[in-house]
């Protein structure tokens, strides 16, 4: 018999329980359940609803629980739906009817939320620290290679020459926001549910405030309605996840193309890639193909969960039993990832060769524009008559820079001698020196901010 099967003649057909237990993967929310009953009963002898003994031995109870729980040792029962009602359904086992007085004026509605909210400000803990590890590799490498040169790109073209730092720390920036986004979403996810009943609130006089700060919350919620049903913070942090994913998905990109030996601008290390069964000359980038492969599933995670809130009446329904599983798997993918590719970036080798071989001349037709501007020609115009000279090169079938002055002198007579010592891939870099340009210095000035924002 079910704990809750009190009005009912017949236990359940053996396939309603197999589908509506949820045992099998809340079960990992253990901790929490039992961190939550004990501050609940401890609350509820505050409150006057038992007494201070009583509290005690459930309190001893519940802790014996959780060793069994933490030492492999806890057996599940076929009646066991939910971690809920196995905590429950042991502590009587342990303590007797006594057990039975812990779920006054408890719901599993708002336990529930109450559990998986301790979760979840634990899971984004985590992925904060993985985060974090990240953006110390980025930066350790960006600075090794603060001032080398490679080809920028724009849809995927060769665009303008940047350094090695400057794509680096590309990747701190977005994982900054990342972390931003965990950070505010911890915060609305420490509001306590515990107290709001099924639906209701309590009929007990439970100081719900104190209670939610004895379990690590900054608030308890003002609306018992909203508080058993509302999964925003799940909705959020799938979010997060799925952006953060995303933005791991694109330097996997990069990493995946810049390693192709087409490019070659990167060797991953022999521990983070993979070989072929059949040709033995491959190096694949599985992990960046996994970090790219995941992002889906991350938004998947997303957008399931939205759909499955979207047509939901007020309060608890029980569709909200399929929040966990979604972020249990996100977490989980993002903790496998997130440590590899920590790793794979501090053991990346970033080759010189390549990368300065992958310029172009005509990466410098910007800045043959400018030089125009700087001569006083307006930029629209001086874009066009570099535009010439880029069509020239192609026909003379030469790079940009070797296109002699005097063609170039045909097409603007501003062109001088000067011309050739003042382009330069690094004369390039260095001139964007302004906040967030590609120079050394100014990404030396990222640096030095991202390590005070760590610090
Ligand atoms: N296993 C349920 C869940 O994950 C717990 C809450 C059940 N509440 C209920 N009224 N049946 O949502």
């Amino acid at each position: 018999m079910r704990l809750w099967g009190g009005a009912f003649n017949e236990p359940s057909d053996q396939d309603l329980q197999r589908l509506n237990d949820s045992i099998g993967f809340d079960k990992r929310m253990a901790y929490q359940d039992i961190q939550g009953s004990i501050a609940y009963a401890l609350a509820i002898a505050q409150a006057g609803v038992i007494t201070a003994q009583d509290a005690e031995r459930i309190v001893e109870g519940l802790k014996q629980v959780l060793i069994e729980f933490e030492s492999g040792s806890f057996v599940l029962r076929p009646g066991d739906e939910d971690i809920h009602t196995a905590v429950e359904r042991r502590l009587m086992e342990l303590i007797g009817p006594l057990g039975g007085r812990l779920h006054t004026g408890r719901s599993r509605n708002d336990q529930v939320a109450t559990d998986f909210r301790l979760w979840t400000m634990r899971a984004i803990d985590d992925l904060r620290a993985q985060i974090r590890a990240m953006q110390v590799a980025l930066i350790e490498q960006a600075q090794a290679h603060i001032d080398w040169l490679m080809p920028g790109y724009t849809h995927l073209q060769p665009a303008q020459p940047i350094t090695v730092g400057h794509w680096l720390m590309s990747f701190f920036w977005m994982l900054k926001r990342d972390d931003d986004r965990l950070e505010q979403a911890r915060r609305r996810t420490a509001v306590s549910p515990l107290g709001s009943g099924a639906l209701a609130g309590t009929p007990f006089a439970i100081d719900r405030e104190a209670l939610a700060e004895a379990l690590g919350f900054a608030e308890c919620s003002q609306n018992s309605l909203d508080a058993v049903s509302d999964r925003d913070f799940v909705a959020e942090v799938l979010f997060d996840c799925a952006l953060l994913g995303t933005h791991l998905s694109r330097l996997a990109e990069d990493l995946i193309i810049y390693s192709n030996p087409a490019f070659g601008y990167v060797t991953l290390h022999d521990r983070y890639s993979t070989g072929s069964s059949l040709m033995p000359q491959k190096r694949n980038p599985d992990p960046m193909e996994l970090a790219r492969g995941k992002a889906g599933r991350l938004i998947g995670n997303l957008t399931g969960l939205l759909a499955t809130l979207k047509g939901l009446p007020s309060a608890y329904n029980k569709d909200l039993q399929e929040d966990k599983e979604a972020l249990f798997d996100s977490c989980d993918n993002l903790m496998a990832l997130m440590p590899v590719l920590t790793a794979v970036i501090h053991s990346l080798k970033l080759n010189r060769d390549k990368m300065e071989a992958g310029l172009s001349q005509d990466m410098l037709a910007t800045d043959m524009a400018d030089y125009l501007v700087r001569k006083g020609v307006p930029f629209r115009e001086a874009h066009h008559i570099v535009g010439r000279a880029v069509r020239l090169a192609a026909e003379q079938g030469v790079g940009l820079l070797s296109v002699p002055v005097q063609a170039l002198q045909a097409l603007c007579p501003l062109f001088e001698d000067d011309l050739s010592e003042s382009l330069s891939f690094a004369a390039s870099v260095a001139k964007r020196q302004a906040t967030g340009g590609t120079a050394p210095q100014a990404v030396q000035r990222q640096i030095d901010l991202a390590r005070r924002l760590l610090s």
